[in-house]
């Protein structure tokens, strides 16, 4: 992968939070939503690359922009798979919460799985527990090890899982086995970044989330040594004839972190809001700051970018 994409690919990531920032607040999860697509979409567009959306906003007769299929770039240069989510964390951002991000992330062609858009089951851990985590067992055997690859005791560790009814079993059977938890009202995709990245003390993600967002997430963990498991949960029989058709094979699959996202991915995301990983969008009158990271799994490297936007000299995305 062109290491110089990765740094065109800010400036998406970018043009969405800043699109999406003037709707923080405003109660209106569709609006924000949009405006982050209409942005990533344009700013997609002023880069030479030849781009096709494996992940985006859903099928292409449900989403007129971003569908699964449709290319974007130029489509002059390295053809990539895209996974984006414009706007990671819409209700977030239509409250005025912490934790949305835009987020893109990127790879060869076949490198990221073309997920459905429905619920997985998920575990992360980072860089010291890789290799310690097994879905397929308990909370509280996952706990065990974990905490023993850690070098902790079950009472140091810190499990984030999203705050949802479905959860109230998992929730019990972590308290049960002493651990710690955080639960979080949505984005799980920073969640799981956060086993790997930054200081704030999360050991363990755990419970069902986006299966896209799990692709999303495990490109970052990928680039940052942790690890991922993920199962597909499907609601009906509709959603699973719907994976069959996206050229899922084994509905039943234990997707580990290279069946999520292999090779040399990359990762890019800029924060909406204030996060543990990012600063949100500050408007400034006229411009914008914005605070972003990008990292590539080919050399491990992490960049954070604060960048100051002056909008009388650069191109606007619907803003
Ligand atoms: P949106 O940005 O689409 O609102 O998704 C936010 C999110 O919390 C994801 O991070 C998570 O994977 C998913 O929704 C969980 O879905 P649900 O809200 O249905 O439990």
């Amino acid at each position: 992968m062109d290491r110089n994409l990765a740094l065109e690919f800010v400036r998406v990531t970018e043009a969405a939070a800043i699109a999406s920032s003037y709707l923080v607040g405003a109660g209106d999860k569709i609006a924000a939503d949009q405006a982050a697509v209409t942005a990533m979409r344009s700013a997609f567009n002023s880069i030479d690359f030849d781009g096709e959306v494996v992940i985006g906003e859903g099928e292409m007769d449900e989403a007129p922009m971003l569908y699964i299929g449709e290319k974007v770039g130029s489509g002059k240069g390295l053809k990539v798979d895209i996974a984006c989510d414009p706007l990671e964390g819409t209700t977030i951002t239509a409250k005025g919460g912490p934790e949305a991000i835009a987020v893109i992330a990127a790879g060869e062609k076949g490198t990221l799985l073309k997920a459905p858009d429905m619920y997985m089951d998920k575990i992360a851990v980072g860089p010291g527990a890789r290799g310690a985590i097994d879905i397929t067992k308990s909370a509280t055997w996952n706990l065990r090890e974990v905490a023993k690859a850690l070098k902790k005791d079950v009472q140091d560790m810190m499990v984030m899982i999203l705050d949802r009814d479905r959860h109230a079993e998992i929730i019990k059977e972590v308290r049960a086995a002493g651990a710690r938890i955080t639960l979080i009202s949505d984005g799980d995709v920073s969640s799981v970044v956060a086993t790997s990245y930054g200081d704030a003390g999360i050991d363990m993600m755990l419970g069902i989330g986006g299966a896209p967002e799990g692709v999303i997430a495990a490109a970052a963990l990928q680039c940052l040594g942790g690890d991922m498991q993920g199962k597909l949960i499907f609601e009906d029989d509709e959603q699973k004839a719907r994976a069959v058709r996206m050229g899922i094979t084994d509905t039943n699959k234990i997707y580990e972190l290279n069946d999520l996202a292999k090779g040399n991915v990359m990762f890019v995301a800029t924060g909406v809001t204030r996060g543990s990983l990012l600063q949100g969008v500050r408007l400034i009158g006229g411009g914008a700051h914005t605070h972003s990271i990008v990292m590539r799994a080919e050399t491990g490297t992490v960049r954070t970018i604060h960048a100051r936007h002056q909008f009388d000299r650069k191109p606007r995305y619907g803003w």
